[in-house]
């Protein structure tokens, strides 16, 4: 079938919200159509290059952020404050791995939610389910849980203020090396007891710092260590706003998906002859894909072949996120399976979606060990197999949320009632992320070795 940026629309597509008022969502479509590109082609070029370095294992990937984003939460702060803890913990990965680290945020875009039922019931009342802001409310009523075009334009608004927020403060002062080791500093000295482990790590990058300092390199000389790229990705589910915002670059003459620079398709919709695959296949920007547990190595061949047919490194990233109890079973056989066909595929790790638990009070949850687990697992199974752990994916956020149990601030599960303040899945906090990155440092550490 012959690709066009709408060509999805003759296809089985799953996951879509009903709009009632067609005639809206016609005039929305060609609102965003003549919109500004959120991001230029030349940058998703730049990160699939470096996402190429990440297949050699010469560098590392980092994609975090939040499950959904907020129309009502958004804010300059949780902005800045997610930028910084990832940041903090591309600093200890970069040390520990001796490499550069990619930094992707699951930001400015990632607005749409898969939903396991299309309806929700409460006190005997059913409504549709709520689909992420980009579509409709999670306020519980038959007017709010209306899917409303008019929501994708306030979604590109939003994308477009973040990423300029996100622009300034990669190159504006907050990427400053010596401040975000301050800031770890900070982190390992409140850390408490059985964290040596992370001040030693903490002492080892201040002297590298002082080092340099020492050899004339310094934040105030070198751009290099005041500034850093930060690139934007998210679920490319809504296909009508992907596809108005698909644009040709006057550079390549190709077509780019410039709602963001990284896109990815999701575990629900990865069915290979469907719409999402078909659409991303014509796109160039680099790609994910998630696998759950019952994904096989064919699956993942057919996928690759089809969505990155050049085998073009960094262009195709498989996601994969079994849970902690079944990546160990199921993993290696893909590993070996797919290692035969020679793709280029960079593979990281979502320790996220395969962990969630609902905990005894009700609240969806995923414990801190279960996620440390399954990064684990992955590192290990790459390295019995040869192949390269290139990275992680995370739902996290700077905010000193309780939503996640476990990790050494030690939230309970009595304590998830106290900030659960997520908009759909549960995400680290500030604490639990840089915690993570400390333990996942010996990992990257190890495999690089
Ligand atoms: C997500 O990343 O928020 C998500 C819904 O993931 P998955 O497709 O892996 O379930
Ligand atoms: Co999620």
């Amino acid at each position: 079938m012959k690709w066009t940026k709408e060509s999805w629309r003759e296809l089985n597509i799953l996951q879509q919200p009903e709009y009632e008022d067609k005639a809206k969502l016609k005039e929305v479509e060609n609102k965003l159509a003549s919109l500004p590109p959120l991001v230029f082609a030349g940058e998703a070029r730049r990160l699939q290059s470096r996402l190429a370095q990440v297949c050699e294992g010469k560098a590392f990937l980092l994609q975090g952020g939040d499950c959904a984003e907020s129309f009502a939460n958004f804010s300059a702060n949780s902005i800045r404050d997610t930028f910084k803890v990832m940041l903090q913990m591309a600093i200890v990965l970069t040390f520990a791995g001796g490499c550069p680290v990619v930094k992707v945020g699951r930001v400015a875009g990632q607005f749409a939610k898969p939903r396991s039922s299309d309806t929700e019931t409460i006190n005997g009342i059913t409504l549709p389910s709520y689909r992420g802001d980009i579509i409709n409310s999670p306020v519980f009523s038959a007017e709010a849980r209306k899917a409303d075009p008019a929501r994708m334009l306030e979604a590109y608004h939003q994308s477009a203020a973040t990423l300029n927020l996100l622009r300034a403060f990669a190159r504006g002062g907050l990427a400053d090396l010596e401040q975000v080791h301050k800031w770890n500093l900070g982190f390992v000295k409140n850390a408490g007891l059985g964290t040596e482990k992370f001040e030693h790590l903490a002492e080892q990058i201040s002297q590298a710092l002082a080092f340099m300092e020492a050899c004339g390199i310094n934040t105030k000389n070198s751009p290099t260590l005041r500034e850093t790229a930060f690139y934007t990705s998210h679920e490319a589910l809504l296909l009508p706003y992907e596809e108005a915002l698909t644009r040709i670059d006057s550079l390549s003459g190709e077509p780019y998906c410039c709602s963001a620079h990284m896109l990815w398709i999701g575990e629900r919709t990865r069915g290979l002859d469907d719409a999402h695959v078909h659409f991303l296949s014509g796109v160039k920007n680099p790609i994910g894909c998630k696998m759950g547990p019952n994904a096989t190595a064919d699956d993942i061949i057919k996928i690759a072949n089809k969505i990155n047919p050049a085998n073009e490194a960094g262009r195709f990233n498989i996601i994969i996120r079994m849970g902690s109890q079944l990546i160990g079973e199921r993993l290696p056989k893909i590993l070996e399976g797919v290692k035969r066909e020679g793709l280029n595929i960079l593979w990281s790790i979502d320790p996220m979606h395969g962990n969630t638990v609902k905990a005894s009070n009700g609240y969806k949850t995923r414990e801190f060990e279960a996620v440390m687990s399954e990064v684990k697992s992955f590192f290990d199974i790459h390295k019995a197999c040869g192949t390269v752990a290139g990275g992680v994916h995370l739902e996290m956020t700077g905010n000193d949320v309780t939503e996640c149990t476990g990790g050494i601030s030690g939230v309970s599960e009595a304590d998830l009632a106290s900030r659960y303040e997520t908009q759909c899945d549960p995400r680290l906090n500030a604490e639990q992320a840089l915690e993570l990155a400390f333990l996942i440092a010996d990992c990257v550490k190890e495999a690089r070795k």
